[in-house]
């Protein structure tokens, strides 16, 4: 049978509804606008797209949004400078600086310039090592989203087998930690699987949750997933160009085989990737909530 779609657009649209309710009362109640400047470095096709959608949302919640481009050539110190300027501004409550950086930028002294209670991204070490230790005041978007597209299809995770493919800062390790938390709709069984991994196969087999972020497309197949499971797609791969010009995208795992066997899916797109942009805005909430003591 075939597996039940997770759709991330409709799970993505109902948080919205739901954030716009809680933006109305900030706004009416606390006089709050939540704030979000995005930093763009250059002129990555990739990342204009991801910019462009989220700064198009928060414009939609009400946001109070900026988006600040910048050359590829700027130095080290003029990005400090200006994430400095953003620590300082009441009006800002997120900053996001949009990664992959210029090779010649300094990736970890950006992210760990930006004041750990606006990293709506939760990238810096404070908020990285709050997660670890069950304290989290932001939760990292992607893996934030992954948890709510679990538990939003009744998926159940308390005492799941859950393989993660992939290791990395953004998706791998994060989505780890929140599953293995001691918290209801967590308490799952984790064990994450990288490109040094001896017997791929043997553990994803064994996955009631199987989440994918390999950046390969394909990387995982039919006989790599145990009947039934449920399979997260974290993956976007460009593979081709429509004649319009449109990118034409495809995920980590080979859909219309796995499909056959797995019991709910995620598609590419319309599955993680909605999720990413709208757990963006809700962070920004929470931090606005932060900034007026309210939380
Ligand atoms: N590049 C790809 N994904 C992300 C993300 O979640 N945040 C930022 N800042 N850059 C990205």
């Amino acid at each position: 049978m075939a597996a039940k779609l997770i759709k991330g657009t409709e799970v993505a649209q109902a948080i919205r509804e739901e954030l716009k309710k809680e933006i109305a009362e900030l706004k009416a109640k606390h006089q709050v606008t939540p704030g979000l400047v995005t930093i763009l470095v250059g002129e990555d096709p990739a990342s204009v797209s991801y910019v462009t959608a989220k700064q198009r949302t928060s414009k939609e919640l009400g946001f109070y949004s900026i988006q600040d481009n910048q050359s590829p050539d700027i130095s080290d110190d003029t990005l400090l400078a200006l994430i400095a300027t953003y620590n300082k501004d009441p009006k800002i409550h997120g900053i996001l600086v949009q990664l992959p950086l210029p090779k010649h930028i300094d990736e970890t002294k950006v992210l760990y310039a930006i004041d750990p209670k606006k990293d709506v991204d939760a990238f810096h070490p404070v908020n990285v090592g709050k997660l670890l230790i069950g304290e989290p005041d932001f939760l990292p978007c992607t893996p934030h989203g992954i948890w709510q597209l679990l538990i939003r299809s009744g998926t159940q995770i308390e005492g799941a087998e859950v393989v993660v493919v992939g290791r990395s800062n953004i998706v791998g390790k994060p989505i780890a930690a929140i599953l293995m938390q001691k918290l209801p709709h967590a308490n799952a069984t984790v064990t994450v699987c990288h490109t040094k991994t001896r017997d791929m196969a043997f553990h994803t087999k064994r996955a009631d949750i199987l989440i994918v972020a390999a950046g390969r497309p394909k990387a995982v197949t039919a006989d790599m997933v145990k009947e039934g499971a449920v399979v997260i797609d974290v993956g976007v791969n460009r593979i081709g160009m429509t004649p319009e010009g449109k990118a034409i995208l495809a995920g980590d795992v080979d859909f219309e085989a796995v499909q056959k066997k797995a019991s709910a899916i995620t598609p590419v797109p319309g599955g993680v990737g909605p999720m990413t942009i709208t757990m963006l805005m809700l962070n920004t909430v929470k931090a606005a909530k932060l900034a007026a003591g309210m939380v």
